[in-house]
């Protein structure tokens, strides 16, 4: 009698661990000469809660002029909306650990100037600053939105969030007028500039 040898059932295999796909934290994979992936993060925080500091500064500053005045209610709407943002981007900073732009100190001089000079100008001016500023800053936060990828959704929703906000901002400048302040073109250009110049110090300084 020949012995059938039957086949060994196969042993069950473990299945091999799958490493967890990495969610990716920005919308492209840095390229060589690029920051980190966490360096570039912690430059969008640190420029965005500086921004933001700069903002409610701005319209602290409208306010020292026009607080009392018909814009009053208007401007303290939107100073109200900055420090929402400037508070989030406070708590991100303490949670992330994120160091503060080194030259807080100067924005904290520099924007509130901004917004009394140019309220000092007039409520259109004050408003031909608001426009300038929040269209600089509209621009920012959608480079940087496309630049986040879903690892980082949450950031990435607060910044689309706050930027519809300061796109309302833009508008409400522009419905009072803005665009009828005398120079405007010349303040209108000077703010942008000097709003993306500053932008791009706060993300390196
Ligand atoms: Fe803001
Ligand atoms: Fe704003």
């Amino acid at each position: 009698m020949t012995a059938t040898s039957t086949p060994a059932a196969p042993k069950p295999v473990a299945p091999k661990p799958v490493a967890p796909k990495p969610v990716e934290r920005l919308a492209r994979r840095p390229l060589p000469g690029d920051l980190g992936t966490e360096a570039q993060i912690a430059r969008i925080i640190r420029v965005d809660q500086a921004g933001e500091y700069g903002a409610a500064r701005i319209y602290a500053g409208q306010l020292s002029v026009l607080g009392k005045s018909p814009v009053g209610a208007t401007i303290r709407h939107m100073e109200e909306q900055e420090r929402v943002h400037l508070d989030t981007f406070n708590q991100m900073m303490v949670k992330r650990r994120v160091r503060p732009t080194a030259l807080q100190p100067l924005w904290k001089v520099a924007g509130y100037a901004l917004g009394a000079a140019t309220a000092l100008m007039g409520e259109r001016a004050a408003m031909a600053c608001t426009v300038a500023v929040e269209e600089a800053i509209d621009a920012h936060y959608a480079e940087q939105a496309e630049r986040l990828g879903p690892g980082e959704s949450e950031l990435k929703a607060t910044i689309e969030q706050f930027r519809a906000e300061e796109l309302e901002h833009r508008d409400i400048g522009l419905a009072h007028d803005a665009e009828l302040t005398t120079g405007y073109p010349v303040l209108y250009t000077l703010i942008k500039a000097g709003t993306r110049a500053v932008i791009w110090v706060a993300e390196r300084v």
